[in-house]
């Protein structure tokens, strides 16, 4: 600020005699080092590297939109960009750092980090993301292969010497919610128990968000579910006396957070759009659960999971009218043209519960493609 009046900084309201008396400085100074920043001639000093002294700039981060949406083994870009306020041009070194909280998840944890042209990826999305780096600035995320556990939400962070600012950016994966109940009966799960339960069957424990949604489509279901965050939750379309009674409006039913370990409910899994294909296994006679199983692998597949089925029902419209085996001793079918004596006259997967494992029926494969 040499040669500067320093009063007019001090006097926070005279702008306009500051605009103008910038100018003057301008025209006066069109020889010197800075761009078009004025801010700047005593710091940038060629290398663009040093740190940002000057109060009256700032780091600028933005993600839009908030919210993406994929589709499971599709690659996304979450948008993210950064400038400096005001525009600096020529480029400076910082650091780019993308983390992720999971929907169903404890704890954050690392997805990226990038210096210059440095980057360094880990765990699960090691070799799976990269920056995009269209236009300078754009430090968008592209992740290849999307799959459940990439779901939530994600900070794109920047730091710049001292300044540090970051934006989130949500990613959701398109998918289908299902209430699960185990073999051994109603009210049997703990929290964990619940979070193995959804994993084995091709899911995840679902978030409010996603139980909420289920239930605008019309999910109606009377039997309490753990959701991600540890609360206990119900979606009732039409009210009933069994199910909360009737002076209730329709809605999610809350209990509100329960016990992790000590508490046992059933679960809301959710499970994204299926990537293999779901069939139903033709053959000429009906199989007990360990030559259904049999049955698929030598059909060059594998029994279909729970969620394997919700998916194929919700998204290719998978429509049987036969039970049939699936891969945790459950037998069930899928109805997307709903008719006469295929259970009730509405889209949906039947489920007959878990019978004798020495019972003979049909049975679903999974191929992955
Ligand atoms: C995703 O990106 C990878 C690497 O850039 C590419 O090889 C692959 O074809 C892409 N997949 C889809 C579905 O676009
Ligand atoms: C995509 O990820 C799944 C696991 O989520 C893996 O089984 C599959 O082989 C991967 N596909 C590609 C093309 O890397
Ligand atoms: C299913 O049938 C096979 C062959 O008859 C038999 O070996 C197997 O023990 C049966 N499994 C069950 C669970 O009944």
């Amino acid at each position: 600020m040499k040669g500067f009046p320093r009063e007019l900084f001090q006097m926070g309201k005279v702008h306009t005699l500051l605009a103008f008396a910038l100018q003057i400085f301008y025209s006066c100074h069109a020889a010197s080092t800075f761009s078009n920043a004025f801010f700047y001639q005593d710091i940038l000093n060629g290398n663009g590297n040093g740190e940002i002294h000057f109060n009256g700039i700032k780091l600028r981060v933005e993600a839009q939109p908030h919210t993406v949406f994929a589709v499971r083994g599709s690659n996304v870009t979450l948008p993210c960009r950064f400038w400096y306020e005001p525009l600096i041009i020529s480029p400076r070194r910082v650091r780019v750092k993308w983390s992720l909280l999971p929907l169903s998840g404890d704890q954050e944890f690392d997805v990226l980090v990038s210096i210059g042209q440095r980057q360094r990826s880990f765990g699960a999305f090691e070799n799976r993301v990269h920056l995009q780096k269209h236009v300078q600035g754009d430090i968008s995320l592209i992740i290849t292969n999307v799959s459940l556990k990439d779901s939530g939400q994600y900070r794109c962070e920047v730091i710049d010497g001292l300044e540090d600012e970051s934006a989130t950016v949500d990613l959701r994966l398109r998918g289908v919610v299902f209430p699960y109940q185990p073999h051994h009966g109603r009210y049997r799960l703990t929290f964990r128990e619940a979070q193995k339960a959804c994993n084995d069957q091709d899911a995840a424990v679902a978030t409010f968000d996603q139980l909420f949604a289920a239930w605008q489509e019309g999910l109606d279901w009377c039997n309490a579910g753990w959701l991600a965050d540890g609360t206990v939750q119900y979606p009732i379309v039409q009210p009933r006396q069994p199910c909360g009674g009737l002076e209730l409006a329709p809605g999610v039913r809350n209990y509100g957070a329960r016990h992790k370990h000590r508490n046992h409910y059933d679960v809301f899994c959710f499970t994204p759009t299926v990537t293999g294909e779901v069939y139903f296994l033709q053959l000429p006679q009906k199989l007990n659960f360990t030559m259904a199983v049999q049955a698929c692998i030598e059909d060059g597949a594998q029994i279909a999971k729970v969620g394997q089925l919700f998916a194929a029902w919700k998204f290719l419209e998978l429509d049987q009218c036969d039970a049939g085996w699936l891969a945790d001793g459950s037998l069930r079918y899928p109805v997307s043209n709903p008719r006469p004596n295929c259970g009730p006259l509405k889209s949906g997967v039947r489920s007959f519960g878990f019978p004798q494992p020495y019972h003979k029926h049909s049975v679903y494969c999974y191929r992955s493609r």
